[in-house]
């Protein structure tokens, strides 16, 4: 399976393009990334911004890692983005995905990608609201996808979130989106799909599997965040603990699946109170444990 890693793992404790491609490479022995825009903040004036973000692809450059591609993180995944329930709040949404389409030209990474946001939990429980809301959004993705061609990316992607009051969750709502893009972008959208995210139970009940997301939008799944989880949270626990998925059911899903190219990313959030030797250790132990059962 080809293995790669989100760098959230790395947040506050490696930084800059040949710290952390060392630890990517020579830690870890891997050859494939995603960046995280909580390493650059796309609303950083674009000048210093654009410098550090080349810096890190550059390092990457040096060391053979490839970027895939550059997502939002956990700063990014606070705010309502596209689903906000003013004008006003989802103007700035839009501008945030601009301002890191930008940040992903300058690192010359082919695609950028983020949830679409949060409903407000009254606009939630409002058919009409919701789908108001969300054709706004639609429009404001088609807008980004001529300004992400003209700026040399090739694709965007979206990753669905275990939430009934964000869009998309499931499966359904997840190639509902891609139906009601395709053909209306000027470069493809696909679906970053989070493993701990499709199995979270209290939401999808005896729909939280993997194999019925393959079979319902797994044509338009651009890659994969991988996840050690109990179902019960959106964890992000690694692969060193015991949950519903192991390694053996990665190994095994890739081959059935037949894959070849959906890179499985691990994306592994540490508390911050976690030391920088443990992460590190526990990053290696994972990418060990993945490799034996590939
Ligand atoms: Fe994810
Ligand atoms: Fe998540």
């Amino acid at each position: 399976m080809k293995l790669g890693a989100n760098l959230s793992f790395a947040i506050k404790r490696w930084l800059g393009g040949d710290r952390l491609a060392k630890v990517v490479k020579e830690d870890l022995g891997l050859d494939h990334a995603q960046f995280t825009w909580d390493l650059v903040d796309p609303w950083w004036p674009s000048a210093e911004r654009d410098r550090i973000a080349r810096d890190y692809a550059a390092g990457f450059k040096a060391a053979s890692v490839t970027i895939e591609s550059n997502f939002g993180g956990l700063a990014s995944y606070t705010y309502n983005h596209f689903l906000a329930p003013t004008p006003e709040l989802r103007a700035l949404g839009k501008e945030h995905f601009k301002r890191a389409i930008d940040m992903t030209a300058a690192m010359e990474v082919p695609t950028a990608g983020m949830p679409f946001g949060p409903y407000s939990a009254d606009d939630a429980l409002d058919p009409r609201r919701r789908e108001d809301i969300y054709r706004e959004a639609l429009e404001a993705l088609v807008d980004l996808s001529r300004h992400a061609r003209k700026s040399g990316l090739t694709s965007l992607m979206i990753e669905p979130v275990p939430l009934a009051t964000e869009f998309p969750s499931s499966a359904a709502d997840s190639l509902k989106l891609m139906k009601d893009l395709d053909g209306a972008t000027d470069i493809p959208v696909r679906l970053m799909v989070d493993w701990g995210h499709a199995l979270f139970t209290p939401l999808f009940k005896e729909d939280a599997d993997m194999d019925l997301w393959m079979r319902i939008c797994g044509d338009y799944i651009g890659a994969f965040h991988i996840q050690q989880t109990d179902g019960l949270l959106d964890r992000h626990w690694n692969f060193t603990r015991d949950g519903i998925v192991t390694p053996e059911i990665l190994a095994d899903f890739w081959k059935r699946h037949k894959l070849t190219d959906q890179t499985y990313l691990l994306e592994i959030i540490y508390p911050f109170e976690e030391t920088d030797d443990f992460v590190l250790e526990d990053m290696k132990k994972a990418v060990r444990l993945l490799r034996q059962a590939a």
